[in-house]
Parts: structure tokens; sequence; C-alpha cells
């Protein structure tokens, strides 16, 4: 699986009135494609600020101490505004507790929804031409470093292509979108004759005509070959008989022959358009007897063989230079490192010593960045804030420490510093550099250079067609009315038009899921989202929530107070107490195998599975933190707790690949303990249902 997102060691305070709150005290976890990461916890425990860090908006008094947030190759604690802006409800979407607040009260929630779709739109058109740009120019300097002939009178034709190619591509798809779209209209329009007023369905059928103007594309539906032009004017000539009438028969009669065409196109493949824009531009288009299939046999063969084929191979030969230069770097990249890593290896490493090597790695590494990589490789992109910000608190530990006197913000971070960790910091920024590069040393033989230049030359299709997809006002407006469909609200067409408060608390947290999913992001963060809805409400949701993932192959973070709501949706949990993750594993290893006593605790708190009552609250409350306790945060308040809990931190110990739990129980010479058996008691009767039921309820 892909790593989507990367928390190493967040921490995050907040300055008040009566000092520095530490709401996330050290959280690391990873966020894969297609899986859900439950974060569970009381009021207070850092979730909602974990969330927002990575949504980049913190409230003014926080103070990013610490940490990265790696996604696509970025820290997304060190970038700029503006970078972020891109990914912010773009990439990333989140999802709040109160739907209300999220939606403005006076504008139409279709008007909403298209608004994000159009800005995005337009920001995605903007992006994927400076992508095809650039990557198009490093291509051809690599090309013709590699000996390539011609490669610019090559490009132009490969531009001209992707030019015409994604121009058709974009007429096609509208036409298969207008034909999708009065599917869908003939569809309900068959059902409103039943019960509405003939003038209402009239306006309806007047949608149906608006979206047949438009239908027509010789590879899709042939408006001088096809029976539609026919089928539509015996539609348009029944419609005054039934508006005055109200008798539908010959309409539905009409309608239902319109079907027939309509979804026969919707079943034939589409076109090569990029092969298709070669055959255009040469004046070699085969001829056409209707069948796409065939079409795209006949323009393919020509296409590859007079173009593609070789210039799959020139790209190949580019592809390859670049890398040999790049590997090249890499080798010395790993020498410098390991010569740096040395020159700091013992303790209190000379801070000039240290800027030097950070500086000198740095640039070495900048200069090796291969920025023709589809993916980005962000140990390498990261590298130099994250050893620079290494280096920098370190110098800043050593100043502290010579001061005499120092001022009331020095003395405070004087209190807390811990230069040995700062040491190792730089140590560590070094090591993983230097085993990423290595590791890539390594696999450089099994790189396979048709597979790559395939994908090169298809990236650049794919973002020269987003180049031309606009997104129109009617574009948006029929996805918005089909992602209204696709959160589960009945009759979108007309709800199109509401405001927020004629909706109810479930259904506009549908719309509020619907936005944060126009414009198509890859990673979505719930923040306790059914908090507000009430049982069956909150179930509905938490399946719709899931059903996108699946379809979408969404990543989701899922933040909640309550265990028992992500039972059947976590693929990986992470309790959090007291701005700390304290256990972290898939959910079977919460659920059944439980270390921490504060899970246990919020096992034993959660509503029974057979009678839905609340058991024991959780006695105690969570630590003030202003001043988190020394040792385990939950020692106050656990039964179980050791001397030690109350002295030290404990380490994360591993329990298994991927279960880990901070606790000194887990210590090998901590006494044995069970948990308590209210909390057997309840994963016996889990293990016996789940059986009971197939496993179906960890589905
Ligand atoms: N802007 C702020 N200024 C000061 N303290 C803050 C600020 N925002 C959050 N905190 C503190 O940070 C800690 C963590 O808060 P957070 O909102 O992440 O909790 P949570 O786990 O989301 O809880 P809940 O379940 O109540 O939403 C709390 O102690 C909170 O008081
Ligand atoms: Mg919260």
């Amino acid at each position: 699986m892909a790593k989507k997102l990367e928390v190493k060691n967040l921490i995050i305070s907040f300055r008040t009135n009566n000092g520095t709150v530490k709401a996330v005290r050290d959280i690391s976890f990873n966020l894969e494609r297609g899986e859900t990461l439950a974060i569970v916890g009381e009021s207070g425990s850092g979730k909602s600020v974990t969330a927002r860090a990575i949504m980049g908006i913190l409230a003014k008094n926080a103070i990013p101490e610490g940490g990265e947030i790696i996604y696509d190759g970025q820290d997304l604690m060190k970038i700029s505004e503006e970078d972020f802006h891109k990914i912010r409800g773009n990439r990333i979407s989140m999802i709040f507790q109160d739907p209300l607040s999220s939606l403005n009260p006076i504008v139409r929630i279709g008007k909403q929804l298209t608004e994000a779709m159009i800005l995005n739109g337009k920001a995605n058109q903007r992006e994927a031409g400076r992508i095809y740009k650039e990557k198009g120019k490093l291509l051809r300097a690599e090309m013709k470093e590699a000996g390539v002939k011609n490669v610019d009178a090559k490009f132009t034709v490969f531009d001209n292509i992707t030019k015409l190619g994604s121009q058709l591509e974009s007429d096609y798809n509208y036409s298969h979108e207008r034909a999708e779209s009065m599917i869908k209209n003939i569809e309900a329009v068959l059902i409103d004759v039943l019960d509405k007023e003939p003038k209402k369905v009239a306006k309806e059928m007047r949608l149906i005509e608006k979206d047949a103007e438009n239908v027509y594309n010789e590879y899709l539906i042939d408006e001088h070959k096809s029976e539609l032009p026919g089928l539509l004017k015996k539609f348009q000539d029944a419609i005054p008989g039934y508006v005055s009438t109200g008798k539908h028969e010959q309409t539905d009669a009409a309608l239902k022959e319109l079907l027939v065409p309509l979804k026969g196109a919707l079943e034939t493949t589409a076109p090569d358009f990029y092969a298709m824009a070669y055959c255009k531009l040469n004046n070699v288009m085969p001829a056409y007897n209707g069948d796409n299939d065939e079409l795209n046999e006949q323009m393919q063969s020509i296409f590859n063989e007079k173009f593609l084929d070789s210039f799959r191979k020139d790209v190949a030969a580019g592809l390859a230079n670049s890398d040999k230069k790049s590997f090249e770097q890499k080798d010395n990249i790993v020498e410098s490192l390991n010569a740096a890593l040395d020159k700091i290896k013992d303790n209190r490493i000379d801070i000039k010593v240290a800027k030097e090597e950070a500086k000198k790695c740095s640039t070495e590494i900048e200069n090796a960045l291969d920025r023709l990589a589809i993916n980005k490789d962000s140990i390498a992109y990261t590298f130099k804030s994250n050893i620079m910000s290494a280096v920098n608190i370190y110098a800043q530990a050593l100043k502290v420490e010579k001061m005499k006197h120092p001022n009331k913000k020095n003395r405070m971070f004087k209190d807390r510093m811990d230069i040995d960790l700062y040491q190792n910091n730089i140590r560590l920024a070094m090591t993983r550099a230097r085993d990423s590069f290595q590791s890539q040393i390594d696999a450089a033989e099994q790189l396979n250079y048709d597979k790559l230049s395939d994908e090169m030359v298809t990236y650049l299709c794919e973002e020269s067609s987003k180049r031309v997809h606009k997104v129109t006002q009617r574009k948006a407006q029929i996805r918005a009315i089909e992602l209204m469909e696709e959160v589960g609200i009945a009759n979108a067409r007309e709800r199109y038009r509401q405001y927020p408060f004629e909706f109810s608390g479930g259904m506009r947290q549908r719309i509020v899921i619907a936005i944060a999913l126009a414009a198509n992001p890859d990673i979505l963060i719930c923040d306790e989202p059914t908090t507000a809805l009430d049982v069956t409400i909150q179930a509905q949701i938490l399946e719709l929530i899931n059903r996108l993932k699946a379809q979408r192959q969404l990543s989701i973070i899922f933040i909640t107070h309550d265990l028992g709501v992500v039972a059947n949706m976590a693929d990986k949990i992470a309790v959090m107490y007291a701005g700390k993750i304290v256990e972290s594993g898939t959910s079977d290893e919460i659920f059944y195998d439980p270390r921490h006593p504060y899970t246990w605790a919020l096992l034993a708190s959660m509503p029974d599975l057979d009678t839905k009552e609340k058991l024991d609250a959780i006695p105690g409350t969570p630590p003030n933190m202003i001043f988190p306790p020394e040792g385990d945060a939950f020692a106050e308040r656990n039964k179980y707790a050791m001397q030690i809990d109350l002295e030290e931190q404990p380490p994360m110990f591993k329990i298994s690949d991927s279960h880990y739990a901070a606790t000194w129980l887990l210590h090998p010479n901590a006494p044995k303990v069970e948990p308590p058996k209210i909390v057997t008691d309840r994963i016996a009767r889990m293990k016996k249902l789940n059986e009971e039921t197939g496993g179906e309820t960890n589905e």
C-alpha cells in the first residue's frame, strides 16, 4: 500500500494567559491509501488539534514546536501559505463536528457545491498546464543530452497530439455527460409523471430537450446516422398533449424509446483520442464504420508505428540519461552523508561543523532532486528544512545554555531543552537520507525504462487532458446533483435550490460531506462527524463514509471520543490521551488485545453491543496540560499504576509489527496484569458475536 500521509513527532502547544498548553506531545502515525485510521480519546486529548495541524488551520496562539506532516513529498508544516491552499480543501478535506457552522446559511446548497468545484477546476487547469510544461521541458533537455535526434521537432508533434487529443476527449466527454444526464432526467420524468402536476413535469422535460442539443458526437451518437433525432421529435410532439390532458402514455412510450440509443451509446468504447489526434493531424484517419473498437485498433496501429513506439524509446533514453546522472549524484551524496555523520558522531557536536555539513549536504541533495520523477521523493524534498531546523534548535540550545541571565522566554526554553535529543535529531536526519538514497541505489538495476517511459507518456497525456478540462457552471451543476445523490440525498434536483435550514441535521451533514468531496480529495478528515446526530442517523452517516471510502479509494482519518463508533469502520486505531498516542494497532488488535489501561477504560466505558447501555464512565479527569505529568499521564486515574508510571514516561513497547502501546506494564520486569474482568468479558462477547455473524461486524 502507498503511504498517503506521514505524521512524525508532531508537537503542538498553545500560548495562553495561564501558561503554555501542551496539546499534542510528540505523536507519529501513517495513513495509507484507501485506509481508515481512527483517532480515539477523551475530550481535550488533542484529536482536533492534530486534525487542524494537518489542515493548516491552527488557532493563532498555536506554537508548532516540532515534527513533520509529509504529504506528496512536502512537509505541510513548512510549505508556503500559497502551496498550502492548493492542498487544503482540495487534496485533503475536512468535515467538522457541527454541520451548520460549515455551511453558509444564506447561500443555496447547490451554489455552495458548484462554487467550490468551479474554483477548484480553474486551479487544477492552471496546475496541470504548469506541470505539463515543466516536465516536458526537463524531458526535452534530457533527451537531447542522451543524443536523441530532432527532439524539438518530435516534441512539437507530441504537443500537437496532446493538444488536439485533449480537445477531442473533452468534446466527447461533454457529449457523454449530456447522454448520462438525459438518461437520468428521462428516468426521473417517467416516475414524476405518475404523481406530479404536468406543468412541473414539463419543466423537467425541457431539461431533456436542452441536453439533447449537445449530445451529438460523431463517435458517440452521430446526429446524421442515429435514430435519436427522430425519436426526440416524436417525444417533443407528444409534450403538448400531455400538458393539456395529463395523459402520459405517449410521452412515456417516446421516452422509453429514447433510452435505447442513449444507453447503447454509453456502452461503446471511447476512442483513443491521442491516436486519433495523430491520424487527424496527418490526414491518415482510417474509414469509420461506427465501430469504435475497430477504429481504435486501426488508429493505434498507425500511431504506434509512425510515432509512438519510437517516441517512447526516445523518452526512455531521456529518462535513463537523467537517472544515470542522478545515480552518480546519489553515490556522492551517500558518501558525503557518511563523511558528515562521521564528523558529528561524538557528543557535543561542534555547531560550526554541524552547520557546514548540513549546508553542504543540503546543497548536494537539492541539486540531485529528480524533478522529472512523477512521484516526489519526500525524504529528499524535505531534507533541507529538516536538517536546518535540527541544527538551528541545537544552536539555540547551546546559546541559551551559556547565558548567565536568560530572559523569560529563554528561561522557559532552557527548562525543557534536551541537548542530547537535538544532537541525535541532526544525526537522524542524515541517517534517514543516507539510507533512503542507498536503497534507491540498490534498487536501480531493477528499473525498467520501457515501463517508466510508458508511464511518463501517459502522465503527460493526463496532465494535458486536465489542462482543457474546464468545469463550466452547467457541468458543475450536473456534478453537484450527482454528488448529492452519491451522498444519499433524495430529490437532489429539487433540493439543489434549497437553503441549509431546509435540511435536517443528518441531511446537512451529508451536504457537508458532498462539499468536502467536490474537489475529489484523496484524504478526508472527519472530526466527530456524527456527535451531533441521533443514533440511527449516525449509523447512516458512518455507512456513507464507509461506502465513499471503498468507492473512491479515500484515505480517512476518523476522530471520535467513542471507541464503539469505529468498531465497524476503522482499519487502524490510535488511542490518544493527554496529547500522546498511548496505543496504536489494527482495529482487531485494539478491540481484542488491548494493552494500555486507558484503552481498557475506553473499552469498559463503551456502550454495550447488546444493551447499548453506557457502563462505567472513566473515573477522574484528564491532567492539566499546562503541567503535563512527568510519567504516564494516565497514571493518576489508573489503578494498575506502578511507581515508575508516576515518574517516567513509558516508551512505545512493540507488541506486533502493527501494535504498540506506551505502558510500563509491558516492560519485561513488570508484574503480569490481566485486563479487568469487565473488559475480558466484553472481548469474549465481541468475539462470539463476530463469529456468529461470520466476521461481518468487522467489515
Ligand atoms: N487555541 C487554543 N488555545 C489554548 N488551548 C487550546 C487551543 N486549542 C486547543 N487547546 C487545548 O488543547 C488541548 C487539546 O484540544 P483538542 O481540541 O485537540 O481536544 P479534542 O481531543 O479534540 O477534544 P474534544 O473531544 O473535546 O473535541 C485541550 O487541552 C485544549 O484546551
Ligand atoms: Mg475535538
